[in-house]
């Protein structure tokens, strides 16, 4: 499997790909960077963001930065033009901005942002979304993630991979006690054997970057939490 994989990022190499990425100052976000530069399969990355991003050692000679005010995206179009595909890993929470704050960043910026880079020629979009989404839900979380899952599905990227992970599993820097206690009883189950409602962030980001490389059938993929797992772990290193 890892032979296949080196082939298939040789394959894509050859290409002379770029992508950006949103939410690469967070948690899912910095390792999908990770892998990304370690992997090298992009021509050009391309960091869009709220604030510049002080990066270290090769990301700080091969990254771009793109800083732009999410309320004003139309004045931003320049930063979304030219990548051939996009990763989101962008996203707050209720906590932290409010429901209708909430909805803004998950929703609002995110399909934005999408539309915007439709627009300017990208072809694939992956977005990080979350186990459950359901635009028919209604717990308000759920509900904004399915919606926004259907209205970039809506824009016809030539190919666009949903990741519905569970519970991240990550030693976060902020303090969230509710995700804490989460990921300690997760990650006890998951030590067990049970591993379908929780994953390491790394094999979010792993998962991300191989599943980029591969020609599924469909135009729209959903990757559910145990997909995101296996393709995780196929990535070798
Ligand atoms: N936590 C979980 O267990 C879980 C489970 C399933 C799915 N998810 C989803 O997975 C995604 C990634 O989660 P994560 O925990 O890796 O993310 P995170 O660490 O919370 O990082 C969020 C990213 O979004 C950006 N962001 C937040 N608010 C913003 C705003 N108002 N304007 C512009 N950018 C903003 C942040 O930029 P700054 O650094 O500038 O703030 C950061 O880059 C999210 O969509 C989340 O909902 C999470």
């Amino acid at each position: 499997v890892a032979a296949d994989m080196q082939a298939l990022e040789e394959n894509f190499r050859q290409q002379k790909r770029s992508c950006f990425i949103l939410g690469a100052s967070g948690e899912t976000g910095q390792l999908l960077l990770k892998e990304v530069l370690e992997r090298n399969v992009f021509s050009q990355v391309t960091l869009i963001g709220r604030r510049q991003l002080t990066l270290e050692g090769r990301a700080s000679e091969n990254v771009a930065q793109q800083v732009v005010d999410f309320e004003k995206l139309d004045d931003y179009a320049a930063a979304f033009q030219g990548h051939d595909v996009g990763y989101c890993c962008m996203g707050t929470t209720r906590a932290k901005a409010g429901a209708d704050g909430f909805v803004r960043v998950d929703h609002d910026y995110v399909l934005k942002s999408a539309e915007l880079a439709k627009a300017g020629g990208c072809t694939q979009f992956h977005l990080e979304s979350s186990r459950g989404a359901d635009k028919n839900s209604s717990f308000l979380y759920l509900k904004v993630k399915g919606q926004v899952e259907a209205d970039i599905e809506a824009l016809g990227f030539d190919r666009y991979a949903i990741y519905r992970p569970g519970v991240l599993l990550v030693d976060r820097q902020e303090s969230r006690p509710g995700e804490w206690l989460a990921r300690k009883f997760f990650s006890g189950l998951s030590a067990v054997g049970f591993s379908s409602m929780s994953i390491p962030i790394a094999a979010v980001a792993k998962a991300m970057v191989s599943n980029t490389l591969l020609q599924p059938e469909q135009k729209t993929e959903i990757l559910e939490n145990k997909d995101i797992g296996s393709l995780g772990k196929s990535a070798g290193k």
